[in-house]
């Protein structure tokens, strides 16, 4: 168990600088992970291999000293864990073979979600053992309405029209779909947490795709089911919402009563952050990736900007998507260096 900054920060304490650490923060973008990722061809097995999981688990945390470590897998664990088939090509990203009607959602069981997983539960116990104790190991899933994206389009999608032609057309049918991966993200989730994952974020990557009035339904309501379960075998352990891509429709998920935090993706201003929602619940984020590419001048404007904006708190300093594979490692350390040297502005 980890009793450091950033469990801290999400149970209500306030600190003189945030605590920081970043959507995929293990990649393509260190060394360290190439070298571990050319020892397979299959990204897969990278996930299921709990030594080399551990090890690019540890990597990040090692070289920049951040509040924590997220466990290595991918969301797409769970659809492969229920019986779907899942693969990741080469420069073109995840495959599934689509579902392409309810009855083959039918084939797909539950049951098989904890052993299929267990390598995972076994990494996440070997990273929690060699964590040092202040920093927090974070356990996740995607959201149910993201999965379903990918397992109805067979992969990423320009227009997500499969999926909106099913959850529009055929909501039952959709709304079973869901519920069997609300099951599943809660056994997975709880079992993330009991191999020693001190709080855990949902991933709702694809939320912005939806109307605003079918967010509610698909993506908030949910993750909200989700959070009420995993919290009736351990109300204790936060829980992090990233639905991202949503706007002001961020306002819906200010829900003190499921999450610890809400993520914030780059496109929501830290201004209006800070008065709609900070008086809520605590914010996550949002640097812009490319910042970190860039780095220099521009990333240390942009990073104390959005730290003289949310660093009063409460506030967890993270980017508003994952870390890109051009980014040079060094700019990293150099925005750690930043949010741990910010002085909160005189007023
Ligand atoms: O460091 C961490 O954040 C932990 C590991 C992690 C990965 N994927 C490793 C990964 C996490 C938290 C994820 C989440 C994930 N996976 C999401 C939600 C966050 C987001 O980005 O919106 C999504 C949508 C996925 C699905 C996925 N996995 C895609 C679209 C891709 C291809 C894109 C890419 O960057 O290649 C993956 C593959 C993947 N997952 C890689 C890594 C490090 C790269 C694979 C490789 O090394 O070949």
């Amino acid at each position: 168990m980890s009793d450091g900054k950033l469990l801290k920060t999400l149970a209500g304490t306030r600190f003189g600088t945030p605590p920081v650490w970043l959507m995929r923060q293990a990649g393509r973008y260190l060394p360290e992970y190439r070298a571990v990722r050319a020892t397979t061809t299959s990204f897969l097995e990278l996930c299921y291999t709990p030594e080399k999981a551990v090890e690019i688990t540890l990597q990040p945390t090692r070289r920049f000293g951040l509040d924590a470590g997220i466990i290595f897998s991918d969301i797409l664990v769970v659809p492969d864990a229920l019986g779907q088939k899942v693969w990741f090509e080469e420069g073109e990203g995840p495959k599934l073979e689509a579902l392409r009607n309810p009855d083959e959602f039918g084939r797909l069981s539950r049951a098989r979600v904890p052993d299929h997983l267990a390598p995972v539960y076994d990494a996440i116990r070997q990273v929690r053992a060699a964590l040092p104790e202040q920093t927090a190991l974070l356990g996740f899933a995607g959201a149910p309405f993201t999965l379903a994206c990918y397992m109805i389009e067979g992969g990423s999608s320009r227009d997500f029209a499969k999926v909106k032609a099913w959850a529009y057309g055929h909501p039952d049918s959709f709304g079973l779909l869901i519920d069997l991966l609300v099951d599943a993200v809660v056994d997975h989730l709880t079992c993330q947490i009991e191999a020693g994952a001190d709080a855990v974020q949902l991933f709702d990557s694809w939320a912005g795709i939806l109307p605003e009035e079918q967010l509610f339904g698909w993506s908030l309501e949910p993750m909200v089911r989700i959070a009420h379960a995993v919290h009736t075998r351990h109300p204790k352990t936060p829980i992090l919402a990233f639905p991202r891509g949503v706007g002001p429709a961020a306002l819906m998920y200010r829900r003190p009563d499921a999450f610890a935090a809400l993520s914030l993706d780059t496109g929501i201003g830290a201004h209006w952050a800070a008065r709609e929602l900070q008086p809520h619940i605590c914010v996550q984020g949002n640097l812009d990736p490319m910042m970190l590419v860039v780095g220099g001048a521009a990333l240390e404007r942009e990073a104390t900007r959005i730290l003289d904006k949310l660093g009063p708190g409460p506030f967890v300093f993270n980017l508003g998507h994952g870390v890109v594979p051009q980014t040079p490692p060094d700019n990293v350390a150099r925005l750690v260096e930043i949010v741990r040297n910010w002085k909160p502005p005189v007023s």
